[in-house]
């Protein structure tokens, strides 16, 4: 399915553009293997790693999408866990992602959560598992980025959203320790919110990519309806004693059928947030306006996206792609999509 869409205005918060997307979904799950995508990340041979919520255990199984093909497969199985939530790449065709064994309230249980590292070459069907590191004393790591070494291509110092702690986790695959990065208010939940999703706060980490990064992570914070940036060194600590900073704020008040969910950052510095249940939002970098790019009354809308999870900007720079968990309008779980948007 492929439609050609323009901008709308939706509220007095979102700002008309000349910028016109393109969207098609060019992968489904069906609803006999109803998979919850959770988290993407294209490779450099164009193919999609894919994370996903609720599968199989012990040992969950990491798909990879063929988009030649329109095919997935298992590339890894990732051991001790039942759902896996970030992809960060380190270099040298190694990718790191964090999984855990899944509790209730899309809570980990303390002490099963692990970073496993995989090597993954181009065109290759089969990741290796190089190691698994474990994460202590968390129920949430969710988004996972890798900050650019100086003078290297090689990354090992990595950041993950603890969506229930208020703070960033750093993990230094190098030394193979797991530790909080640091905290901030605008990480954490939101008390006034009774409804469940009052406890998710940051909710997606990513950076401008490449050399265009500005020493910003990027984030979402769920519950309190923000896109927002903390400034931080290569060694993935706070610069000085600044404060998370608010971006763009959600157009009306966040709440379960109402928020933020993960992000992608362009080398321009501009977001594309998946808006849960079922929209896709573009933020100026430098403005914080926000434009509908998919949803409900956007004009010629035909990809309805089933609850977005997250979205990772594609090889040429000029498209994201959108996962979603699959569960439509009605609440019926239809298996995840992966939708691609061209800009
Ligand atoms: C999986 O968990 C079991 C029980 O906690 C532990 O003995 C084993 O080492 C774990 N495996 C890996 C690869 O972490
Ligand atoms: C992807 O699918 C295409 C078309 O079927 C095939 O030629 C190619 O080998 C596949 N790539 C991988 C890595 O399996
Ligand atoms: C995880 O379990 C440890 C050991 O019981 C406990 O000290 C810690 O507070 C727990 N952390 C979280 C985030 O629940
Ligand atoms: C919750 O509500 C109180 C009272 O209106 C307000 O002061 C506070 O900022 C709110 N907290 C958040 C996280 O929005």
């Amino acid at each position: 399915m492929q439609l050609v869409r323009s901008f709308v205005a939706l509220g007095p918060l979102l700002t008309a553009t000349s910028a016109a997307f393109t969207a098609t979904e060019i992968f489904s799950f069906t609803p006999s293997n109803p998979v919850f995508i959770e988290n993407l990340f294209v490779l450099p041979d164009n193919r999609i790693l894919l994370t996903h919520f609720g599968g199989p255990g012990p040992d969950s199984p990491l798909y990879v999408l063929n988009q030649t093909s329109g095919t997935v497969s298992v590339v890894a199985s990732l051991p001790n866990s039942t759902a896996q939530t970030g992809i960060a790449a380190l270099g040298g065709s190694k990718y790191a992602i964090t999984t855990g064994v899944l509790g209730a309230n899309f809570e980990f249980v303390n002490g099963s959560v692990a970073a496993h590292i995989i090597s993954l070459a181009p065109g290759s069907g089969t990741a290796t598992l190089l190691d698994t590191i474990p994460i202590p004393d968390t129920i949430s790591t969710n988004g996972l980025v890798a900050l650019p070494a100086a003078g290297s291509n090689s990354r090992h110092i990595l950041l993950s959203a603890d969506s229930r702690g208020f703070r960033l986790l750093k993990i230094n695959t190098a030394t193979r320790t797991a530790s909080v990065a640091f905290a901030d208010p605008l990480f954490g939940g939101n008390p006034n919110i009774t409804q469940s999703i009052g406890i998710t706060g940051v909710n997606g980490l990513n950076l401008r990519p490449g050399k265009r990064w500005d020493g910003y992570v990027y984030f979402t914070n769920s519950a309190r309806g923000i896109y927002g940036r903390v400034q931080v060194d290569s060694a993935g600590d706070k610069v000085g004693s600044g404060a998370a900073q608010v971006v763009s704020t959600i157009a009306t008040p966040p709440g379960q059928e109402n928020f933020f969910d993960d992000l992608a950052v362009t080398r321009f510095g501009h977001g594309y947030v998946a808006w849960q249940t079922d929209k896709l939002v573009r933020i100026d970098g430098a403005t914080g306006a926000q434009t509908m790019v998919l949803g409900p009354g956007v004009p010629g809308a035909g990809v309805a996206l089933r609850y977005p999870t997250s979205v990772k900007l594609g090889l040429s720079g000029r498209e994201v792609y959108v996962a979603t968990g699959g569960i439509d309008a009605s609440g019926n779980m239809l298996g995840g999509q992966v939708v691609k948007v061209t800009f």
